[in-house]
This record gives C-alpha cells, sequence and structure tokens, in this order.
C-alpha cells in the first residue's frame, strides 16, 4: 500500500509559537516540512529567507523542503543558494518560469556539485512537458495547484490532470523523480491527486490552525484504498 510524504508548509502556520506548530507536525507523523521564499519579485507576497530556516533546521530533524519563488538577479544560481544549504535546507525547487536558461542549466549542475536534492515546479499555467528534458538530473517536480503566492486559495483541478501525465511518463521510463503536489490540498483534493500518482503533498491552511492536526495529516498519508 503506497503511503504518501505530507510536507505542512509553514507559511500557515502562527509564527508565534512557531516551536509549538513544528512540534504537532513531526507528532502528526508528517516526513517533510514545506519552506515557502518569496520575495516580492516573482510573486506578490514577502516571507522569509535562511535565518528562519536557520532557527527551525536547528530545531527539527525533518526534511526541509525549500520551494523558491524568486528570480534570481546578479548573482550565480550556487551563490544563491548558499546560504539556504548552510541553514540546512534538504531540498531545493526553482520555478521553471523564474530561471533564465544559463540559470537552469548552472541549477542542474549543483545537484551533483553541491550533493543536493534539486527541483523544478510549474505554475498552472504552464505544461509539465517543458520539464522532460531535464527529468534525469531532478529529484522532484513540483505541480502547482494554485497561483503561487499565497495559501488558502482554492485547487485548480486541471492543473493538477498534469500529475497524471508526468506519472505516465515517469513509470514508462522508469524514473524515480517524486512528484509533488502545492496548493489548495485537502481531504478531497489529495484523493484526486493520488488517484493521478502523486508522491507527496503540500498542505498549509488545511493542517495549520485546526486542533486535529495530526489525524488531517494521517488521512493524506494514507492511500485511500487502505481505508
Ligand atoms: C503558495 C505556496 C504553498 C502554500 C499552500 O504559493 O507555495 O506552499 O503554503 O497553502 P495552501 O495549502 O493553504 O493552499
Ligand atoms: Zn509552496
Amino acid at each position: 500500500m503506497k503511503k504518501y510524504i505530507v510536507a505542512p508548509s509553514v507559511l500557515s502556520a502562527n509564527y508565534l509559537i512557531l516551536k509549538e506548530e513544528l512540534t504537532a507536525i513531526k507528532a502528526s507523523g508528517a516526513q517533510w516540512i514545506h519552506f515557502d521564499v518569496m520575495n516580492g519579485d516573482f510573486v506578490p507576497n514577502l516571507t522569509f529567507g535562511p535565518k528562519i530556516l536557520t532557527d527551525i533546521t536547528n530545531y527539527s530533524d525533518l526534511f526541509l523542503d525549500c520551494h523558491l519563488m524568486v528570480k534570481i538577479k546578479n548573482d550565480s544560481v550556487e551563490n544563491y543558494l548558499t546560504p539556504f544549504i548552510k541553514a540546512g535546507a534538504s531540498s531545493v525547487t526553482f520555478h521553471y518560469e523564474a530561471l533564465t536558461p544559463s540559470q537552469l542549466t548552472e541549477f542542474l549542475t549543483l545537484r551533483v556539485k553541491l550533493k543536493l536534492k534539486i527541483g523544478l515546479a510549474v505554475k498552472p499555467s504552464t505544461q509539465v512537458d517543458v520539464l522532460i528534458p531535464y527529468l534525469n538530473s531532478l529529484d522532484l517536480v513540483l505541480i502547482m495547484t494554485v497561483e503561487p503566492g499565497f495559501g488558502g486559495q482554492a485547487f485548480i483541478a486541471t492543473a493538477a490532470s498534469k500529475i497524471k501525465t508526468l506519472r505516465n511518463y515517469l513509470d514508462q521510463n522508469k524514473m524515480q523523480t517524486l512528484i509533488e503536489v502545492d496548493g489548495g490540498i485537502n481531504a478531497e483534493t489529495a484523493k484526486t491527486c493520488k488517484q493521478y500518482g502523486v508522491d507527496v503533498l503540500v498542505a498549509g491552511s488545511y493542517l495549520f490552525g485546526h486542533t486535529d492536526l495530526k489525524t488531517r495529516v494521517r488521512e493524506l498519508m494514507i492511500s485511500d484504498e487502505s481505508k
């Protein structure tokens, strides 16, 4: 029976009680923590950077999945990532739409050079086919099912169908790249993503601020046939 990776997105956490939120995530059995980096450029919102990431990794031993919704200016990708790597990022995912062709080429080399887990994300309007040439060099593909920038938005079902396309391609080519979905995930929308063949479910507003976080994480983690 397939067990899904659940990645609570700390974008929806209450930062006044972040330690308790991280303790609750760990106790729920979630395997990853999703960390959304925004700088007001690629998306119209601002979040956090390496300092808060350091505080989180000093406290939590969970896999730290960094989703970078930024453009890189006047810097190499490696230099840009160095503070995040020092802060304990376990994986870094950039948006395909945000990187120039030369930045994308450099990013792909960092997987081996820095022994880093890397991913590429696509916005709802970007076809997943654009990533096919790079799949061999990626640990994960992040399918956005909302417009990146904010938690609490409604799931875009048409964007989720890209999971199925990608699952078929990966299976046919015997590739191990993980498929991650992010945006509007709850018990219902997770079912659809599981049917399509997702591996990792990111969820923010569905998990934080609810007393039954553990039950919700467990529900996302198990396959629907096992009930
Ligand atoms: C949005 C972020 C998401 C966000 C998801 O751009 O990438 O990770 O936290 O939040 P929910 O689960 O509330 O849609
Ligand atoms: Zn995210």
